[in-house]
């Protein structure tokens, strides 16, 4: 048999790699009739990633392997859109009014008016809560994205927005030579819920609404991180046009299906006012079945030639409105308020309600956030409360009806409702001074457990192989593991013979994996001491907070009675006294001449002491990860009896982490004895190791390591295909590097 006939030419079997998995993207995302599963869908990503990597000729910008891509930006370049990005006139639900779209109406009527028509066709439409983009196709390539900014020019935030797979990179023929699409980005409400108990899980802050976490994801800097949350696109309106005249709304949307851009539905007609009245009402109700928050309805007028009969005013066109829909609210009982102990020891509130139907769903709980929240709105258990969903999708307590309040109503008091104990373990609680959360401060309280052993070997921490949630929790449950450090009492036959299951369903974790995890626990006992302290889970101390400390120190117990922390909270604390008794002090001036000579005198012995402490920390060259906040925060870990106890425990278990890259005063200049000391890096394109080992490797002779290039950067490493950076290099003159040349280096 022919060859030819049995192997496609790699350049044919990238374009049929591509043109399948749009297909399947578009079926996936847009039509929800997928025709694979995923793991198909992966191995033919899998096998254009190969050959892409085989080819790099055959690589390009608009492939589905680049979505991710493009390290961190500083920050976003601006974009002038092509056309002005206007918004609409809001229209506005009335509540309590007697017509409450007396202002549909008038709109209504007004568009009548100025065609000199009586029926008018318009389209009504599910106004999305998200943030608005433009997407400009050149040629069939999505040439960039922009936000919309002040409506002339956004932020170009083209690399974020590549890494919504529901996006198309290119078009299908034949497609219009320039097509600027806008629609809003949201996050679906089912995607956001898992992402936020993802997050919950995790101890990491969650978000108020979709909203607000698309606004905050689109703003981000770094693709990766956007590339992980779950955003999705939908199309509603057209900008910049070179293509086959679009003569109504269907048409452009005809143009969208075809083109398999996301677009945003359902569109509703409407020839007359009662028409329209009775579609908005419908969709009103009907928008709580779609999966993404709305919160109103758009009206617009069907066809292009009456709307450019209509025109703009300075601010929005004559003839679209917005008409936004007033939240849902219902009365309902709260019967009780109960406590929950977060994974980081807070205690939340939580209203427990009534069930009620709102907007779609049942509610029966709603978050009271916290002691204060509570009080603020006077929340008692046994009152009337009025529930909304924030957001369209989050149960959230408005406030009380409080003449349904019944006479033995009592003010809420959380430590009383508790009996003083935290209601997971009986522990103590405590409030910190400026903080209105209740935290329980006993370190073994099971509620906390699992999250702190899932931090501790996570893979920036301990690196423990096989510790994921599930062993972890059954470790807490089966009372083998109260604190991360009991992980090292572990051996492997109880390990191997934990039940991940329950009692009518066991499920042994195993020999090989115990055997796994046994074995890098085994490697984490020797791990660097930053490890150890990120893994720790104290507050504040993220990764680069805990790289910073290990340089300032060699090994735990320095860092437990740290001389460079102690100068930077005495600093802090001496400013503050300063500031208190200064005689210029415009919250208590001095009384009288005596009292401000006093004052003087003091606050120049505070100053004269806090600048000689601050002329010593100079020679630290402390970065602001070790700043007052850190410092206060590390004190107050191993003063406490969590910090005691793991102090006591890595003795006794014979750990005695040591930092990897103590350099507590970095020479400066020649002397230095690291071949890279005081040269910054920019890294590059694929090299033979990952980023963050190449990192490491840098910062272990001494570099510093940096996201984007300036003209600071001393070398631009750069492994293959480093498209941008090389060109931004080569502009400022920043020397470039391949990997084979940083061996000469360190040599
Ligand atoms: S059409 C000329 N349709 O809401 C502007 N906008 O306050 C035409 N929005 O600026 C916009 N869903 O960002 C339109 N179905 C929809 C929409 C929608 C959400 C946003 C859009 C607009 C703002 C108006």
């Amino acid at each position: 048999m022919n060859d030819l006939f049995d192997a496609p030419s790699p350049e044919s079997r990238v374009r049929e790699l591509r043109e399948q998995l749009a297909r399947h993207n578009r079926l996936y995302y847009e039509e929800a009739t997928p025709e694979i599963s995923d793991a198909d869908y992966d191995r033919l990503f899998r096998e254009l990633e190969t050959l892409e990597a085989a080819h790099p000729h055959l690589a390009t910008l608009d492939s589905p392997t680049r979505r991710v891509g493009g390290a961190p930006l500083e920050s976003f370049q601006s974009i002038q859109h092509l056309v002005p990005m206007l918004s609409i006139d809001d229209v506005f639900e009335l509540k309590d009014a007697e017509v409450p779209e007396a202002e549909l109406i008038e709109f209504y009527r007004r568009i009548q008016k100025n065609l000199g028509r009586e029926q008018v066709t318009v389209t009504i439409e599910p106004k999305i809560d998200g943030v608005a983009v433009s997407l400009v196709y050149r040629e069939g390539r999505l040439a960039y994205a922009a936000t919309r900014g002040d409506g002339t020019t956004g932020d170009d935030v083209t690399n974020n927005v590549r890494t919504i797979r529901s996006i198309p990179l290119s078009l299908p023929q034949p497609y219009p030579s320039l097509l600027e699409v806008r629609g809003e980005i949201f996050m679906p409400n089912e995607a956001f819920a898992a992402m936020n108990a993802e997050r919950d899980e995790a101890g990491l802050p969650t978000f108020a609404n979709p909203r607000n976490a698309t606004a905050g994801t689109i703003k981000q800097l770094d693709p990766k991180v956007v590339a992980k949350r779950p955003l999705a696109f939908l199309a509603h309106g057209l900008g910049a046009y070179d293509g086959p005249e679009l003569p109504t709304e269907h048409d452009f949307h005809q143009l969208l299906q075809r083109l398999g851009i996301p677009r945003n539905q359902p569109i509703i007609e409407a020839g007359s006012l009662d028409t329209l009245l009775t579609a908005v009402g419908r969709l009103n109700h009907d928008r709580h079945a779609l999966d993404h928050a709305t919160d109103g309805a758009v009206v617009k007028v069907l066809a292009r030639q009456e709307r450019d009969q209509l025109g703009f005013t300075s601010r929005a066109p004559r003839w679209a409105a917005a008409y936004k829909f007033l939240p849902e609210q219902r009365e309902t009982l709260l019967k009780d308020i109960t406590i929950q102990v977060g994974r980081t020891g807070v205690l939340t509130p939580v209203a427990e309600l009534e069930p009620v139907h709102l907007s779609g769903t049942t509610v029966s709980r709603a978050t009271l956030h916290n002691e204060e929240e509570i009080q603020r709105k006077d929340i008692r258990i046994g009152d009337t409360v009025v529930v909304e969903k924030a957001g369209e999708i989050i149960p959230a307590v408005v406030k009380v009806v409080t003449e349904k309040r019944p006479t033995h109503a009592r003010p809420f008091s959380l430590v009383e409702h508790v009996g003083g104990r935290c209601p997971s373990c009986g522990g103590p609680i405590s409030k910190e001074e400026g903080f209105v959360a209740w935290r329980c401060g006993n370190f073994e309280c099971p509620a906390q457990a699992v999250s702190k052993i899932k931090q501790f070997a996570s893979r920036k921490a301990l690196d423990i192989t096989g510790m994921g949630e599930t062993v972890a929790e059954a470790l807490v449950r089966h009372g083998l593991c109260h604190t991360p450090l009991d992980l090292f009492t572990l051996d492997r036959d109880s390990l191997a013979s934990l039940n991940l299951g329950d009692e009518s369903d066991p499920r042994r974790f195993g020999e090989k994996n115990a055997t796994k995890v046994i074995e890098s626990l085994d490697r984490a006992r020797t791990q660097t001491l930053d490890r150890w302290l990120f893994a720790m889970g104290i507050r504040q101390v993220g990764e680069s907070a805990a790289k910073e400390l290990a340089r300032l120190h060699a090994n735990l117990e320095e860092v437990a009675d740290s001389t460079v922390l102690r100068a930077v909270l005495e600093v802090a604390d001496l400013e503050a006294r300063r500031k208190r008794v200064s005689p210029r002090s415009k919250e208590s001036p001095p009384a009288n001449e005596v009292e401000k000579a006093q004052r003087q005198d003091e606050h120049d012995r505070l100053k004269a002491r806090a600048d000689a402490l601050s002329l010593d920390l100079a020679a630290f060259k402390l970065s602001p990860d070790a700043g007052t906040v850190v410092a206060e925060s590390v004190r107050s870990f191993f003063q406490s009896p969590a910090g005691q106890h793991v102090l006591i425990r890595l003795r006794e278990l014979g750990i005695d982490p040591r930092s990897a890259n103590y350099r507590p005063t970095p020479p400066t200049g020649p002397q230095s004895d690291q071949p890279l000391a005081g040269k910054t890096f920019v890294i590059t394109g694929t090299l033979s190791i990952s980023r963050d080992d190449m990192k490491q490797l840098l910062e272990t002779h001494g570099a510093k390591v940096s996201g984007s290039i300036s003209g600071n950067t001393d070398y631009l490493l750069c492994g293959e295909g480093g498209g941008s950076k090389r060109d931004k290099a080569e502009k400022l003159g920043v020397p470039i590097l391949e990997e084979s040349q940083l061996q000469d280096l360190l040599n």
